[in-house]
């Protein structure tokens, strides 16, 4: 089939890519000039383990193409996947659909024959409606169908969560174009991804759904954590045992900083303020984003309080600082809260981040990068693991250090309280 996906950013490059890999023909077309030329050459603007290989494979044998035309890539293919940004609107809570209906209204310029225009950008319940208006202006209707398509893709686990998903969702009232894109996605449904039909309004709901229940989970663990530290108890056993009941089930249950990436925080605001269109008050969500925000200072004081209430001049290492491992996305990271509040109270900060050096902290006072993990933690007197990167998994802070012994404070609860003691370390962790 030859497709089209409009938008070269995280949804589209990986979708396009991978789409290209089960033997289509995919165009990806973006406005920014720069970036088609980069990945004509095999250069990746986003951080995604695997996806370069799957780009340069792809593009040699021909089925991918890069192209800044986008009237002609629409013109010459089938199905066009629309997967341009909708960030949160300035200064609001929804989403800016600005370039949604950009591209909505220049696909309707070149609908030559048969399409199925799909959202697979995370858009609020009736855009497709909207959608449909726009192409409707020129077009007979008979001659288009708008259909959602969510993604349930994870940054840094992308082409593994594209090629074995969970679920597939196709929101759509229209027959024939049901029919197509079950056969578009029937290599992953063989696989054994359940396959959904639901009403265009459905699927765009099911994605925020999806998102702001797992954003619920996760903050839900997070409060529990809070009782544990008080309690004695370690959040661990609780995750464990509650996961265990299969409705409630284990994932998204591990307690940690502040959840944060581009979709949770974004998408948790943007449903309720689509429910406030509706005048429907989505209460637990709000309190969900009141209390994620509110995590990054109770986790700011435990520092505190490991730090004796001595913040000035006391030396504090960053192991990653992204908002969790293996991406490159510092958007709504917890670090980007608690390393310039540190740092405003006088401590000296440095940080080891895989994916290396963050504009973000450049203007930040007594805050370094360090470009490995041993030059970070020398002379720390508390080193703090923020994401579970693998290559913080295994360390041997014994030789790792060549002076005093520093605290560590884990995050993200990978070691174990009395391996690290063990080694002369003290040690603190979340939810314990
Ligand atoms: C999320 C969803 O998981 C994807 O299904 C969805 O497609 C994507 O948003 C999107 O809407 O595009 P992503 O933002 O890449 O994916 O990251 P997640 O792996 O979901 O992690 C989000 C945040 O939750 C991170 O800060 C992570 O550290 C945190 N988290 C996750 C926890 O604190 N505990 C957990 O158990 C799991």
């Amino acid at each position: 089939m030859k497709l089209c996906m409009i938008g070269t950013g995280y949804v589209g490059l990986v979708s396009g890519v991978c789409f290209a890999d089960l033997g289509n023909e995919v165009t990806c077309v973006d406005k920014d000039i720069n970036k088609i030329n980069l990945l004509k050459r095999g250069k990746i603007p986003i951080y995604e383990p695997g996806l370069s290989e799957l780009v340069t494979k792809n593009y040699k044998n021909k089925r991918l193409n890069f192209s800044t035309d986008l009237k002609k890539s629409v013109k010459e293919s089938d199905i066009i996947f629309i997967c341009v940004g909708t960030p949160t609107k300035k200064g609001g809570s929804s989403a800016d659909l600005s370039q949604i209906f950009n591209v909505a209204k220049e696909i309707s310029l070149s609908i030559n024959k048969f399409k199925i225009i799909i959202t697979k950008s995370t858009v609020p319940v009736t855009t497709g409606d909207e959608i449909e208006k726009i192409l409707s202006k020129r077009n007979n209707r008979k001659k288009f169908s708008v259909v959602s398509n969510p993604e349930f893709l994870r940054e840094g686990e992308a082409i593994r969560d594209f090629i074995y998903p969970d679920r597939v969702v196709i929101g759509s009232n229209n027959k024939k174009a049901g029919k197509i894109l079950k056969n578009l996605y029937s290599p992953l449904i063989s696989k054994g991804a359940s396959y959904l039909q639901t009403s265009r309004r459905a699927a765009e709901l099911i994605k925020y759904a999806s998102n702001a229940f797992l954003a619920t989970k996760i903050t839900f663990i997070n409060e529990i954590a809070n009782l544990c530290e008080k309690t004695g108890i370690s959040v661990e056993d609780i995750s464990i045992g509650m996961g265990l009941d299969k409705r409630i089930g284990s994932r998204f249950l591990r307690a940690g900083p502040a959840y944060g990436g581009s979709c949770f925080p974004k998408d948790t605001k943007a449903i309720i303020s689509t429910a406030d269109k509706f005048k429907t008050n989505l209460s637990v969500i709000k309190s969900v984003i009141k209390s994620n925000e509110n995590r990054s200072k109770i986790l700011l004081d435990r520092i505190y309080q490991i730090l004796n209430r001595k913040v000035k001049n006391k030396k504090i290492t960053f192991l990653g600082v992204t908002f969790k491992a293996n991406t490159d996305d510092m958007r709504d990271s917890s670090s980007l809260k608690m390393i310039p509040s540190l740092s405003k109270k006088g401590a000296i900060i440095t940080y080891y981040d895989p994916t290396g050096h963050k504009k973000e902290f450049v203007k930040l006072k007594n805050v370094t990068n360090k470009t490995s993990i041993r030059e970070a933690v020398q002379g720390a007197d508390l080193v703090i693991i923020h994401t579970e990167w693998n290559d913080f998994k295994s360390l041997n802070f014994k030789n790792l250090v060549k002076g005093k012994k520093f605290t560590i404070y884990d995050m993200r609860n990978i070691y174990s309280s009395k391996k690290i003691s063990d080694q002369g370390f003290k040690y603190y962790s979340v939810g314990k």
